[in-house]
């Protein structure tokens, strides 16, 4: 049994040249598009599916009314000045996914490296989407499996790669590691394991060093939103592809 790492988005293009047919990919997008995506499902979103494209959004939209668009650019909501009239119905803070609003919705997400990542894995067996919210589900999901090759995909911010990523990635490496199962760890995956064993007795201080962190604790309204994806375990459930569609839904 396998652990790899995807330590850059650089890489993903490669993901569509492998055999990824016994592989289980795990994608990190912790600040913060997987954390959201945690969030709906949790809040009782019926699915959520990542789209590469604002227009693939908007096309979807056009043959499902009563879906919700969500994600972003550049951090914020997506308004009708980028879409041509539509302005999305939610952003990528997982604050705003309350069950109020996403009970019962299938919601159509765009994000500029989450919902890439979760796309690039496309030729996996299974596909999971987790953050520090459903990390220990996650584990313990793998655990029961356990499938012959884990590939633990960190989205990263635009080409480079995201502390925080590789940060929930370690901590999974680490967490995977805990247990009777033989797992062999490539370089990538020792690198990640080593970055998170260094920081994590103050986990919340290595993470609001990141980039990723220091821009949204620099914008008032999205600044909440780094203490809220830094919740360890907060929610029991696993975010998996569904069988044979591109739609992620929550299997408790
Ligand atoms: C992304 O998908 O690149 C992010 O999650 C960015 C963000 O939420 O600001």
């Amino acid at each position: 049994m396998k652990i790899e790492v995807v330590l850059t988005p650089a890489e993903l293009p490669a993901l569509a040249g492998r055999n990824l047919r016994n592989t289980t990919c795990v994608v990190f997008d912790v600040l913060r598009a997987t954390s959201a995506f945690v969030t709906a499902l949790r809040n009782g979103a019926k699915a959520v599916v990542p789209v590469s494209e604002i227009a693939e959004a908007l096309a979807l939209r056009q043959k499902q009314p009563d879906v919700l668009l969500g994600g972003e650019r550049g951090g914020v909501t997506i308004r009708a000045a980028q879409t041509g009239g539509i302005d999305f119905d939610l952003g990528n803070s997982p604050r705003e996914y309350t069950p109020e609003k996403v009970r019962g919705k299938t919601i159509i997400s765009t994000t500029t490296n989450g919902t890439r990542a979760l796309r690039a894995c496309a030729g996996a067996k299974t596909v999971l989407a987790a953050s520090f919210l459903n990390l220990a589900a996650t584990a313990k999901f793998i655990k029961k499996l356990p499938p012959a090759q884990v590939l633990l995909v960190c989205a990263g911010t635009h080409e480079d790669t995201a502390l925080e990523d590789v940060l929930a990635a370690g901590m999974l490496c680490e967490t995977l590691a805990d247990d009777s199962t033989a797992w062999k760890l490539s370089d990538a995956a020792e690198i990640a394991q080593c970055v998170y064993a260094q920081a994590k007795s103050d986990l919340a201080a290595a993470v609001c060093r990141s980039e990723n962190a220091r821009r949204l604790l620099g914008i008032s309204e999205l600044r909440d939103d780094v203490p809220f994806c830094l919740q360890y375990d907060r929610y029991p459930l696993v975010v998996k592809r569904a069988e044979g569609v591109a739609a992620f839904v929550s299997v408790t």
